[in-house]
């Protein structure tokens, strides 16, 4: 029986790589979203199925354990496939950051698992031979890669309980949790790391020195609770992108480890791309990294309520007829989506309308915000799965300049990405760039009340004169637009 050669397993690792390389350059763009997934699927098949033929060949060549290693790997394979299938075909849009940050656990529970393997028996991932101790850079690699998973690994299980909402625990409660002298507490840890790091990589003999080694898993998963649990539910978007990062690094370590060229190339450009991400988050809300990684915003009842207090000021309200008659003598609109049109499912109905609305001659436009919703690109994902025509949908700083000359903006379900108290400098989210729905000649806004969004915030676009409130849930208003505009 032939097996497959090293030299194909290094081709198709090439392949699967490029692939992954093509997945993210598609996923840049709403248009070319669909191939990138394509190719992210291609090149995971192909790393899978290499891989697979990999172990079966390993296997067959140690036939050391009659063959139950590789019946392990397909069982793997099957139930983890099967589960992560199941898993994504169930999961509801609005909790992907959810499920994203349960997939980010496994990730770096995964890199701890392999770390350990290897320094337990590095010869049979042909690093060494019986009887050689593991060269100075590998024991580096597998402790980063091994204190990165772990990290990674607990950091992700409370982002996901914290995401989640359901569970009575307290550190997976979405306000933050802080003690004194926590910082302190984790300066300690990371010296201690350090040291252990130093320990374990100069230890001498052949054999690993597994105590430094399992007490620095041991930290690195405590300090990934301890550095987590500080920051609010509201950021944890901002969190799981980063730990997609951290995640994408361990795998890479882990890569240099296993001299896997596929590994290696994967695992930076989820390290890299989680860290632009991350980055462009925070600049969506200007706010700095470390002012989200040290916990607060958005979590924090205290600043909320200093924003946040709700003031008895009157709103004009109108029918969803009455919006209805206004957009349809409108010659533009510009409709700008927010996380209650998401909870609401209502973007099929919000397609109807505005083919009504164009077919009478309106022009119709989408302005998406950076960060509406709860997840990166939200918006898009939503419009896309409504089939809205992407020539109609625009970001923020291509549609901006052109509220002033708007006669309607219909606002659906968004408030923090509209609120002009952004270009109040004492307010808590000063500086945040806003579609400026608040320049157009009327503006129209549906949400279900006069309930503050993500930020805690009052809105002051909700009082302005030209406003008109429609309450009720978005779909239910958007359905009695349409058969308002027959
Ligand atoms: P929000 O400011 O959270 O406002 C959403 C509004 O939707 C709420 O005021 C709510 O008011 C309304 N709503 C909820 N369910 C509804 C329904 N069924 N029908 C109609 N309206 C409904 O959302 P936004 O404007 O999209 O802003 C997003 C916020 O999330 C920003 O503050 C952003 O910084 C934050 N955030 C986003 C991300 C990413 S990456 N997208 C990451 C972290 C944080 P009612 O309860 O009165 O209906």
């Amino acid at each position: 029986m032939s097996y497959i050669s090293m030299n194909l397993v290094t081709m198709f690792y090439l392949i699967a790589s490029v692939c992954f390389i093509q997945a993210l350059k598609g996923l840049s763009s709403p248009s070319t979203a669909r191939t990138g997934n394509a190719f992210g699927m291609c090149g995971m098949a192909i790393a899978t199925i290499t891989t697979v033929a990999l172990i079966f060949k390993l296997q067959a060549q140690a036939a050391t354990t009659g063959g139950l290693g590789f019946s392990l790997v397909l069982l793997g394979v099957v139930v983890g496939g099967g589960i992560g299938a199941f898993a994504a075909k169930k999961v509801e849009m609005t909790k992907m950051p959810e499920l994203v940050a349960a997939m980010h656990s496994l990730i770096g529970l995964a890199a701890v698992c392999i770390a350990v393997a290897v320094v337990a028996e590095p010869w049979v991932f042909q690093i060494t031979t019986p009887g050689v101790a593991l060269p100075f850079g590998n024991r580096l690699e597998l402790f980063i890669g091994t204190f990165v998973g772990a990290v990674t690994f607990s950091g992700s299980v409370i982002a996901f309980g914290k995401l989640s909402g359901k569970y009575k625990f307290r550190l997976f409660q979405g306000a933050p949790v802080s003690f004194p002298g926590q910082h302190m507490l984790n300066l300690g840890i990371a010296i201690a790391l350090i040291a252990l790091g130093l320990v374990f990589c100069f230890a001498p003999g052949v054999e690993p020195a597994w105590t430094p080694f399992i007490i620095m898993a041991v930290l690195a998963f405590l300090l990934g609770v301890l550095i987590i649990i500080p920051i609010g539910g509201a950021d944890m978007p901002v969190v799981v992108s980063m730990l997609n990062s951290y995640s994408g690094w361990a795998a890479a370590g882990i890569g240099f480890s296993l001299n896997n060229s596929m590994l290696i190339i994967a695992g930076s450009l989820v390290g890299s791309s989680g860290a632009i991400l991350s980055y462009i988050m925070c600049k969506a809300m200007n706010r700095s990294f470390f002012n989200v990684i040290l916990g607060g915003f958005g979590g924090d009842p205290a600043a909320a309520a200093a924003g946040g207090a709700q003031e008895q000021r009157p709103v004009k309200s109108g029918s969803a007829d009455d919006a209805a008659f206004i957009m349809s003598n409108a010659e533009t609109v510009i409709i700008v989506p927010g996380y209650g049109l998401a909870v609401a499912r209502a973007q099929h109905s919000l397609k109807e309308l505005v083919e009504k609305l164009t077919h009478k001659g309106v022009i119709v436009k989408y302005a998406i915000h950076p960060v509406a919703g709860r997840m990166p690109g939200h918006m898009n994902v939503l419009l896309a799965e409504a089939e809205v025509p992407y020539d109609q949908v625009f970001e923020m700083e291509d549609i901006n300049g052109e509220f002033g000359q708007t006669d309607v903006v219909l606002v659906l379900g968004a408030n923090d990405v509209v609120n002009p108290a952004a270009k109040d400098p004492k307010s808590p989210i000063a500086g945040m760039p806003i579609l400026e729905a608040y320049k157009a000649k009327s503006i129209i806004v549906n949400k279900r009340s006069m309930a503050s969004g993500y930020a805690g915030l009052d809105n002051d676009l909700f009082y302005q004169a030209n406003t008109m409130m429609v309450f009720g849930d978005a779909k239910k208003v958007i359905e009695a637009m349409v058969k308002a505009v027959d």
